[in-house]
């Protein structure tokens, strides 16, 4: 990992785009970002032509596509927000960063460990800012609750353990994301993954050693060990039965037994908390807890994950029993 970056406060950024033209990016970070009183919302880039003019029109805003109009949008605005596979994400994430330009980031930020740290590696280079979308963190309740947690176990003792459940449908007819690709050759582990890790990261600290198993489909199983003895289980899908999906997370230790709340706001008010983040952090120059380089940590525990999967020894069968 590069070392910190040397604080290079720049002026507060004021002009946004949105890289991307899906349901994501029209839906959250095009809102988020219309509707924010110190933003500059310039528009969208997206690869297809058509579909940029279709996201731009419903905000009134301006469209950029291909390669020129990339380069193009880039030279005009602050910061790009990217609403994209997270693979294509990390590559254009790079762009932006070496055209001086702040990048606010979605999850992951990437989906291989070389390609976030390629993305680290941009963003210190260009002297930039950057933050990653992880949704729960930006909720007040969310935070109030792991504010909460951090003040019990500074009392009681650290946490001991938790379960975390991440588990979406995108079978379920009508459901936006049914035709993500990446989402269909990564699975629950790297798009529903992120959200638990943010969770589970931020009460139980650093992750040393992981062990996985395959459930149904992209169902997998995972067993984490933190650096201070805590351990922690996820469970992760997005093909979830119709009716089944949800998410839902216990931790326990001398502090008590406890569960996650739910939050309430919508995902539009917490993007623009991180947009505020953003430029708060370009602003002074100093970098948000949640940089690029959380981002990159968070990608090396699934990647080991992915890794632990592939082992050709990685489970140990159980012997049938005998009757
Ligand atoms: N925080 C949350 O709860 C949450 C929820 C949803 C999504 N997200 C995040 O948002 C990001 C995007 O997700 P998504 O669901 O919108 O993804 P997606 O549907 O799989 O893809 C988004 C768009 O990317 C474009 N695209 C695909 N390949 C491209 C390429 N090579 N170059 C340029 N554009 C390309 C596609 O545009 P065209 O095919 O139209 O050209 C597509 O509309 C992901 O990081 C995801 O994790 C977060």
């Amino acid at each position: 990992m590069p070392s910190d970056a040397t604080p290079r406060p720049t002026s507060t950024p004021t002009r946004f785009a949105v890289l991307g033209t899906g349901h994501w990016a029209r839906t959250t970070h095009g809102r988020a970002l219309a509707g924010h009183p110190d933003v500059e919302f310039a528009g969208f880039w997206g690869r297809d032509a058509d579909r940029a003019r279709a996201a731009a029109a419903e905000f009134r805003a301006g469209s950029w596509s291909g390669e020129e109009g990339l380069t193009d949008l880039l030279g005009r605005v602050d910061a790009v927000t990217l609403a994209l596979p997270p693979d294509v994400q990390a590559d254009l994430a790079v762009r932006a960063a070496d055209a001086g330009v702040h990048v606010l980031l979605d999850k992951p930020v990437a989906t291989d460990l070389a390609a976030a740290d390629r993305l680290a590696e941009a963003v210190q280079r260009g002297g930039v800012s950057s933050v990653e979308f992880l949704t729960y963190l930006f909720m007040p309740e969310i935070t109030d609750w792991l504010a909460q947690m951090a003040a019990l176990a500074a009392e009681h003792g650290p946490w001991e353990g938790g379960v975390f459940r991440w588990a979406g449908s995108i079978d379920t007819p009508g459901n936006p994301y049914a035709g993500s690709r990446w989402r269909r050759e990564r699975g629950g582990l790297w798009d529903t993954g992120p959200h638990a890790l943010s969770i589970v990261r931020s009460l139980f600290g650093e992750v040393v050693a992981v062990a996985a198993a395959r459930g149904p489909r992209d169902a997998v199983g995972v067993a984490l060990e933190h650096r201070d003895g805590a351990g922690t289980t996820l469970s992760l899908t997005l093909t979830a039965p119709e009716g089944t999906g949800g998410s839902f997370a216990t931790v326990w230790g001398p502090g008590g037994r406890h569960d996650l709340p739910r939050f309430t706001g919508t995902p539009p008010e917490g993007f623009a908390r991180a947009v505020d983040r953003l430029r708060a952090a370009a602003a002074t120059g100093v970098p948000d807890a949640l940089d690029v380089r959380n981002g990159r940590d968070a990608v090396a525990v699934l990647a080991a994950v992915e890794a632990h999967l592939r082992r050709p020894d990685g489970t140990t069968p159980v012997r049938p029993v005998q009757r």
